[in-house]
């Protein structure tokens, strides 16, 4: 079968770029829309550089340029956009232009985070407006009948992973932890925890598949779902040591959300919705709408928790 044509917007971002990687890694043509300031800026330069050496097809433009996006998604069969949650909403002059030109086989918005259609932070969400933008692009690209498929893979392992949930840390905790809630129960009050370079195979993987076709992919390996406890438990086995805990009860927690900036205010966050609410955990991965990405793919090699920890050792 031939491989679908991909455009991906984003891939001077960090997640943009691996998808651009892994769309040319499995031997899809690759295009990127790619804003003109980028090439004089020295690290997108060079990121650039490298793509292109690897075979992607660059177009200048940009998400509010109309004539662009066209030109650009008139190309290609598969758009995958790849902006920051902050430009979420950018993307319906993008979703307008793929319902006109009607030929895209495959859409996969900007989630790429936790469901945000399961998401318990209403009340939080209102102060930081973070959840309810994806809910709305979601709604938008299934209102216009545009093929989609999105892609639910929790938290990225470079957030919050390297500090052991600790916010304002840059290295996990070898003293005292402190531990939100009551940090408990396996696999309900748990954060989910992927590489981004693995959601971009997995992501990849979901282009031309017909399972995946108007879904929600879900990366929840049992390996990369963890607890407060469990984490903290599995770094004392590595580095040897028992950590002193400290307890910060939910109230707190709350307290200390709304009185925090950017950005530990958005890790606080996320530590309440994944580990105190289970907003990644407390569903089941269900038809009609869920599919499970590490069933579907069980070939696509990823990073667990643990093997991540042991680079922080
Ligand atoms: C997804 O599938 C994998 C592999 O079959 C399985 O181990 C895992 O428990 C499933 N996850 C969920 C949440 O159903």
């Amino acid at each position: 079968m031939e491989k679908s044509k991909i455009l991906i917007i984003g891939v001077t971002g960090s997640l943009g770029y691996h998808l651009a990687e892994a769309s040319l890694k499995f031997c899809h043509p690759t295009f990127a829309l790619v804003r003109h300031s980028a090439f004089s800026h020295p690290i997108k330069a060079q990121k650039l550089h490298s793509l292109s050496q690897g075979g992607a097809t660059l177009l200048t433009g940009s998400m509010e340029d109309e004539t662009a996006l066209a030109e650009a998604v008139r190309l290609v069969d598969v758009v995958i956009c790849a902006v920051s949650a902050q430009q979420c909403l950018h993307q319906k002059l993008l979703i307008r232009v793929i319902k006109q030109l009607g030929s895209v086989k495959r859409f996969i918005p900007s989630e790429f985070g936790s469901d945000p259609t399961r998401a318990h932070v209403s009340e939080l969400d209102d102060l930081y407006n973070f959840y309810a933008p994806k809910v709305e692009i979601r709604g938008l690209v299934e209102a216009e009948g545009i093929p989609y498929t999105v892609i639910s893979c929790n938290f990225f392992m470079k957030i919050l992973l390297p500090s052991l949930a600790q916010p304002g840390l840059d290295a996990p905790p070898r003293d005292k932890v402190t531990v939100y809630g009551n940090g408990n129960t396996k696999g309900f009050f748990a954060g989910v925890f992927m590489k981004e370079s693995d959601v971009a195979a997995f992501t990849i993987s979901t282009v031309d598949d017909p399972r995946t076709l108007n879904k929600v992919l879900y990366l929840r390996p049992p390996e990369n779902v963890c607890s407060l406890n469990e984490l903290v438990e599995m770094w004392e086995i590595k580095i040897g040591k028992k950590l002193e805990r400290l307890h910060v009860s939910e109230g707190e927690l709350l307290q200390k959300i709304k009185g925090t900036s950017y950005p530990a205010n958005y890790e606080l966050l996320f530590i309440y919705s994944a580990f105190i609410n289970g907003d990644h955990t407390y569903f089941d991965i269900e038809p009609p709408s869920g599919v499970n990405g590490t069933q579907l793919y069980p070939h696509v090699k990823y990073t667990t928790i643990s093997e991540f920890l042991d680079t922080l050792v």
